[in-house]
């Protein structure tokens, strides 16, 4: 058994192979496109390695796409093979996998809180239970989970930073914006090249409005998030909203094409921040011409994947949006044959709500949005992605022209809000329309 930085013990040919595997965890915490060659580098050093082959599972999973979860087997059974005189909680690691291969992330989620317990500076245990807890919908497990593991951390430890990080974003997740700022502020002097952190922070100046603090914050530290792999987009994202705020549309829609957009790209969060950017950009009066074609043609073969109904919301969106109706009646159709409670309860109304939308069935929308709008926190995602659907309901509602029920909507939104520039402006629309 070799240890890692933090003291966790690996079963591996020898140390150089851990030293890589620990590197890789490294990569994968901030974000880096260094996780695939550092994996490889591990590879090399242990071709055997049974966490290695297991890490490797988890990366799939972690890219949302279903025609990688046969490779996230292959890699489970890879691991199986070499689980031999492994330890308990390498093994766990291994269980886990397999229950996330089997569409079972919460169960997954278990094993890894189980892990924690005995070994609380497992860093990756405890950044994939992070993961699984937050596409739960689930941020009190989110923050409990980091809880639980606190008396482990000391300043200067190596990875506290990242420890830092999932704890800001958990805290704001939770509401809790001021712990959440100290500890995110925190965690990015601890160590900058931290992507998650300084999104936790920009989380937060989204929540509270403070747009040009907002873009400050990400523009400032644009050296140590703009080299990440593909979740750099999700922090131009982050920006592009703030902008939006500003009423800057002209802006969002050239970062859109010029940063935001990557031709290349098939990650289901990539997808999701060019869905949702572009549907807050029309929710404006933005006309984003033929934008939703190229994002459609990528989600067309994407249909069946149903990995979180968070995602599939969001390819509905676009292949309405494309007028691609069989692809969209063919996602409600095998997202309802999947079943399961939360994607018959919340995930199919979503979707069909979305859709009815772009159809102009507002009545639909409507009714459906208003009778889940309370359970949609459990398709995942934070509160400002979700924040998508709410504007989905106000929208449907001004356009069927029951401005009693926007104007209520948005009186609710400007209670939680009261700095939000759109809703102020969308609200005034509404009263004025209501007076004329
Ligand atoms: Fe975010």
């Amino acid at each position: 058994m070799f240890e890692d930085r933090r003291g966790i013990s690996f079963t591996a040919s020898g140390g150089d192979a851990v030293k890589a595997f620990d590197q890789v965890v490294d990569a994968y915490l901030s974000s880096s496109p260094e996780a695939g060659p550092r994996l490889k580098a591990t590879f090399d050093a242990d071709p055997d390695m049974a966490m290695a082959h297991c890490l490797k599972g988890y990366f799939f999973l972690l890219m949302g796409s279903g025609v990688l979860i046969g490779r996230a087997r292959k890699a489970f059974e890879l691991a199986n093979k070499n689980a031999a005189g492994v330890s308990a909680r390498e093994q766990a690691h291994i269980r886990a996998l397999g229950l996330w291969c089997d569409d079972r992330p919460v169960a997954a989620g278990q094993v890894w809180e189980d892990i924690l317990h005995d070994h609380p500076r497992d860093l990756l245990a405890q950044r994939l239970a992070h993961h699984v807890h937050f596409y739960a919908g689930d941020a009190g497990e989110m923050r409990a989970s980091l809880e639980r593991t606190s008396n482990a951390w000391a300043e200067g430890d190596p990875g506290y930073g990242y420890i830092l990080g999932m704890r800001a974003f958990a805290l704001e997740e939770s509401g809790n914006y001021a712990a959440a700022e100290k500890t995110g502020r925190h965690a990015v002097e601890v160590n900058p090249d931290n992507p998650w952190a300084i999104h936790a922070v920009a989380h937060i100046m989204e929540m509270q409005d403070r747009s040009d603090d907002g873009i400050a914050w990400i523009k400032g530290l644009e050296p140590h998030w703009v080299n990440a792999n593909n979740f750099r987009y999700h922090l131009w994202w982050h920006r592009a909203l703030m902008h939006l705020d500003q009423g800057d549309s002209d802006q969002v829609l050239g970062m859109y094409d010029e940063i935001i957009w990557d031709d290349e790209s098939d990650e289901y969060l990539d997808l999701c921040n060019d869905v949702a950017l572009l549907a807050r950009l029309e929710f404006q009066g933005v006309d984003v011409g033929d934008r939703w074609r190229p994002v459609a043609d990528k989600i067309a073969e994407r249909t069946e994947d149903h990995i979180l109904s968070f995602i599939d919301a969001h390819f509905a969106m676009a292949l309405a949006a494309a007028g691609d109706g069989e692809k969209v009646d063919h996602l409600l159709t095998t997202l309802g044959d999947k079943g399961g409670a939360l994607r018959s309860d919340v995930g199919l109304p979503l979707c069909r709500a979305v859709v009815a939308h772009r159809r102009g069935d507002f009545a639909a929308a409507i009714s459906d949005l208003s009778r889940i709008r309370k359970d949609i926190i459990h398709v995942g995602g934070s509160h400002a992605q979700r924040d998508l659907f709410e504007q989905v309901l106000i929208d449907a509602t001004i356009k069927s022209g029951d401005l009693t029920q926007a104007r209520a909507l948005l009186e609710d939104r400007i209670a939680n809000s009261p700095n939000n520039p759109l809703s102020r402006q969308k609200l005034a629309a509404v009263v004025e329309a209501q007076n004329s």
